[in-house]
């Protein structure tokens, strides 16, 4: 049944697939599951259509190879359907544009990057509505993000401190600076909207990482309530301290029976303005991926597990957002207190 909702949503996926540079005449693809939102499909469907485009919706089986339910956990190891179907990889890499509405998306599955070496961009797009619409991207957020990536590039050392007792030094060398900036305009290129961050992916860190009450645990969508003490030495996690969240944490990375679960993964900094760290409180965990928390601008977003850099293969993600940290790279702050340098601070200073 059309309803006065589905407007909002054609309008904002139209406006994004125009951010993905679609132009008429090229072929994009809606990639669903039976569990994907169908107002997604339609509106990705319609947006396609509006732009000139040729669009065929494909949905396939769900179902993923991660020992855990896929419920937008951001662990995206990809559908198995697609990972045995030869024939769903051939119609993603014919596609110029893929606009995956699974609800786990392929993010640390190989077989998107050979679908990415084909040309296809990928557009991967799985939060609530009023935080697509509410973070729609504007063009000027790729600049910033690729400024970020810029200074990674010609840096050696990350420093992140915060007055809860965070101090990790992070060696860039071979660290291979990323971005996500929420729409995907290049051939080849894979994003996800909402979000604008700058990440890296390090091998050696050193130090410690405290997280205080308020702070985001993801994939469990749940806030700090005590503090947690992490040891890091080269890059692994030696030893964690604290309360129930830290007992929590332990338990998770017991649990998981992965080698690679203490190890660190991508870090960086959100740099999305119009994110709301509340909106974890104000949703179902079904409803929601969790980029708000993710790329909260001024945040410091660290993870665990996988790390394709070094080939670590490991379904054990978790993905850590911080407030109140000061980012460092080779001296040039880019965060302080938890605010993007170059932002007003509350007090107007
Ligand atoms: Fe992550």
């Amino acid at each position: 049944m059309f309803a006065l909702s589905s407007v909002d949503l054609l309008d904002a996926f139209t406006r994004e697939l125009r951010l993905c540079k679609l132009r008429s005449g090229e072929h994009v693809v809606v990639l669903a599951e039976p569990d994907s939102r169908g107002d997604y499909v339609a509106a990705a469907f319609g947006a396609a259509k509006a732009c000139g485009a040729h669009v065929i919706a494909a949905t396939v089986p769900g179902g993923t190879p991660a020992p855990m339910p896929s419920t937008h956990t951001g662990a995206g190891p990809g559908l198995t359907s697609v990972l045995n179907d030869t024939a769903a990889q051939d119609l993603l890499k014919s596609a110029d544009l893929v606009v995956d509405l699974t609800r786990e998306g392929f993010i640390h599955a190989p077989v998107q990057q050979e679908i990415l070496r084909a040309g296809t961009r990928i557009l991967f797009v799985c939060d609530a509505p009023e935080v697509l619409i509410r973070n729609l991207p504007g063009e000027e957020d790729k600049a910033a993000v690729l400024a970020g990536v810029e200074l990674l590039r010609r840096s050696s050392v990350m420093r992140v401190r915060s007055a809860a007792g965070t101090d990790l030094t992070v060696q860039l060398a071979g660290s291979q600076p990323e971005f996500q900036c929420g729409f995907a305009d290049d051939p080849g290129r894979w994003d996800h909207w909402p979000s604008t961050m700058v990440l890296c992916w390090p091998e050696l860190s050193d130090g410690q990482i405290v997280l205080a009450p308020g702070d985001i645990l993801l994939p469990f969508k749940e806030y700090v309530r005590e503090p947690v003490t992490l040891q890091i030495a080269g890059g692994h996690i030696e030893k964690v301290t604290g309360g129930a969240d830290a007992a929590l944490l332990t338990t998770f990375f017991e649990d998981s029976g992965d080698i690679w679960a203490r190890s660190l993964s991508h870090l960086g900094w959100g740099m999305m303005r119009t994110a709301d760290w509340f909106a974890t409180a104000m949703y179902g965990k079904e409803e929601l991926m969790g980029m708000d928390a993710r790329a909260f601008a001024g945040n410091f977003l660290w993870s665990t597990g996988p790390h394709p850099v070094l080939g670590r293969e490991s379904y054990a993600h978790l993905d850590i957002a911080m407030r109140g940290c000061s980012v460092a790279v080779d001296g040039t702050e880019v965060v302080v207190d938890g605010r993007l340098t170059g932002d007003p601070r509350p007090d107007g200073r």
